[in-house]
């Protein structure tokens, strides 16, 4: 049995608000997920032309099967609020997620939360808006848990290396990538408390933006590394990122071949009344039956 039903999110491509040129490719990009982002990626003095062409782009753009997203102006900056109204007043029905940036406690997902039920109720909208929450600063790490887990609205923490760098005042060059000696992976930590508090919320973490889009190896390294500790998915900031993601938080035919083998080991054990068994000189046992049922069950809501 799946261990929880989750959307799949391997890759979340951003795409400014501003410039419309970019539009169609994201949503023939093959991306799981698009945003428009009317945050950080827009000069403050275009952000609310930006909304509007946000708004537009969700009523007139055909996504296919990509999630629409947008990622809003964080709560403590005057934009947020009409963000939030704008969107889902003139777009909402044609809106799946609202991307919540700079999260420092659960008051700010709550302001969201509770905003959008005002609106869906106002609006007799019948599906609820969604939520992902950025991480990416030193104080929403450490309320990560009360973060993930403060409304059911919520799919995903994504983690965003690029403010938390900013956040703890660390020595990273553009990729966010130390400038001196560091011994281990500098991301270990920020990264693996994110993927725990999302797992106690049982919604998804999606990895950092990695800007060298000429450096396809660094990111296919930095993605990889993220799905080892636990990460769905990982965003992109160029539509030749996204296929990249798209095959690293996939899993491979030899996955998939070993976990239908580990079950079928399991429940021949289970028929000699055993809990436990071997296959390939290996031990199996309930954790390995649980590993490998998630295994499918992601391979089967990506379609493998
Ligand atoms: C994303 O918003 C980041 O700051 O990395
Ligand atoms: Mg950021």
């Amino acid at each position: 049995m799946p261990v929880r039903p989750v959307p799949v999110r391997r890759s979340e491509l951003a795409t400014p608000a501003s410039n419309d040129r970019m539009f169609a490719k994201a949503a023939g990009s093959g991306a799981d997920m698009v945003f428009l982002d009317l945050e950080d990626a827009v000069a403050p003095a275009q952000r609310e032309v930006a909304r509007a062409k946000a708004i537009t782009a969700l009523n007139e753009i055909d996504w296919g099967t990509t999630v629409r997203a947008v990622r809003i102006n964080g709560v403590d900056t005057h934009w947020c609020h009409d963000d939030v109204i704008d969107l889902v007043e003139q777009a909402g029905p044609n809106l799946d997620t609202i991307v919540v940036p700079k999260a420092t406690s659960a008051r700010d997902v709550w302001f969201v939360d509770t905003l959008l039920t005002q609106l869906e109720t106002k609006l007799g909208l019948e599906r609820r808006i969604r939520l992902e929450v950025l991480i990416e600063d030193v104080a929403g790490l450490a309320h990560a848990e009360e973060i993930a887990t403060v409304s059911d609205r919520l799919d995903a923490l994504i983690f965003g290396a690029g403010d938390f760098s900013v956040s703890l005042g660390a020595r990273v060059d553009t990729n966010f990538v130390p400038t001196v000696e560091y011994p281990g992976d500098f991301w270990h930590h920020a990264r693996s408390t994110v993927a725990v508090a999302a797992r106690i919320a049982g919604v998804l973490a999606i990895d950092a933006p990695y800007p060298d889009y000429r450096d396809p190896e660094g990111y296919r390294r930095e993605a990889t590394r993220a799905s080892a500790l636990g990460f769905s998915g990982k965003w992109a900031i160029h539509p030749s990122q996204v296929d990249i993601a798209n095959e690293v938080f996939s899993p491979t035919p030899d996955e998939v071949e070993h976990a239908r083998r580990t079950l079928e080991a399991y429940r021949d054990a289970e028929r000699n009344g055993l809990g436990a068994t071997g296959m390939d000189g290996k031990l199996v046992d309930a954790a390995h039956v649980k590993l490998a049922e998630e295994l499918l069950a992601r391979a089967d809501e990506i379609g493998r």
